[in-house]
């Protein structure tokens, strides 16, 4: 099983090409990291996965079912499989940071309001921001933003999650925290997802750390030397339309591509 696939996919705005026999498969519990500078397609890829965006020819599978020709409502069920964390955050300002993480959930109209309120705590402690629930989101700093947006995201323990350039904009620090919370729900919660960047050090500290949770119980990140080629996390360049390259790390550095080898240093 996979996944999300990608066949064939191409997909044009009006006569600008965006996507050229785009191909690509993640497996379960995989993480694929998606580089490509400023419009080369990153965001329609992922709102591809949530049928968002139609592709004009190719199809898209997720966990195998062929979600190409689905409508809205027979989107539904593939939706509440995935989490998406927004480029933009798009958390409402007028809300708390408690109600923008219940706001899917009371929506459905299905939770008790104490179930609601358990959920939402649990997932910001997750992110660790427990402490901030009742403050507006327009309070927060560009990475708390962030975070919320990854515990709404959370909601209904999503099997796939895609992140669209979410450590955009940050420090160093702050990205590397949320680094740090991919690769928790990867190697802990075997998710699958797809983490959309244009930022290299971020692709590298999911490429070289992985989570482990060491016998006193305590959860620690390591990484081997900085040499350390995981196997579930891969990399995926694009460029005009097409996949540039697909595989390791390791195997990115060595790549003979002038607009690689400009796109890492
Ligand atoms: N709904 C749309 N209508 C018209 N053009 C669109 C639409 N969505 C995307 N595009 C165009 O498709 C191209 C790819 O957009 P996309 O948002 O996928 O890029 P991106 O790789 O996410 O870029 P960034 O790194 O800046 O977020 C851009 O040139 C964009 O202008
Ligand atoms: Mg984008």
């Amino acid at each position: 099983m996979s996944a999300i696939r990608f066949e064939h996919v191409f997909k044009s705005f009006h006569e600008q090409v965006v996507l050229r026999d785009f191909s690509m498969e993640v497996q379960p519990a995989e993480t694929k990291v998606i580089l490509g500078g400023s419009g080369s397609g990153k965001t329609t890829i992922l709102k591809m996965v949530l049928g968002l965006v139609k592709p004009d020819s190719g199809r898209v599978f997720v966990e195998d079912q062929d979600i190409t020709d689905l409508d809205e409502a027979e989107l539904m069920p593939i939706r509440r499989k995935i989490g998406m964390v927004f480029q933009e955050g798009a958390l409402f300002d007028s809300l708390t940071v408690g109600e923008n993480v219940a706001y899917q959930m009371r929506e459905d109209r299905t939770y008790r309001e104490e179930q609601i309120e358990k959920v939402v705590r649990k997932l910001l402690g997750f992110v660790g921001l427990e402490d901030v629930i009742d403050k507006f989101t327009s309070e927060l700093s560009g990475g708390m933003r962030r975070r919320v947006g990854i515990a709404r995201a959370l909601v209904g323990n999503p099997r796939i999650l895609l992140y669209d350039s979410p450590t955009a904009g940050l420090d160093p620090i702050t990205g590397h925290t949320i680094c740090e919370l991919v690769i928790r729900l990867r190697d802990l919660e075997g998710v699958s997802s797809i983490f959309v960047t244009h930022n290299l050090e971020s692709a590298m500290t999911l490429a070289s750390e992985f989570a482990e949770v060491q016998p006193d119980g305590h959860l620690a990140f390591k990484s081997e030397g900085g040499n350390l080629c995981l196997i579930n996390t891969r990399f995926v360049m694009l460029k005009d339309g097409i996949v540039l390259f697909e595989g390791s790390d390791e195997a990115l550095k060595e790549v003979d591509d002038e607009y690689i080898q400009e796109f890492l240093t």
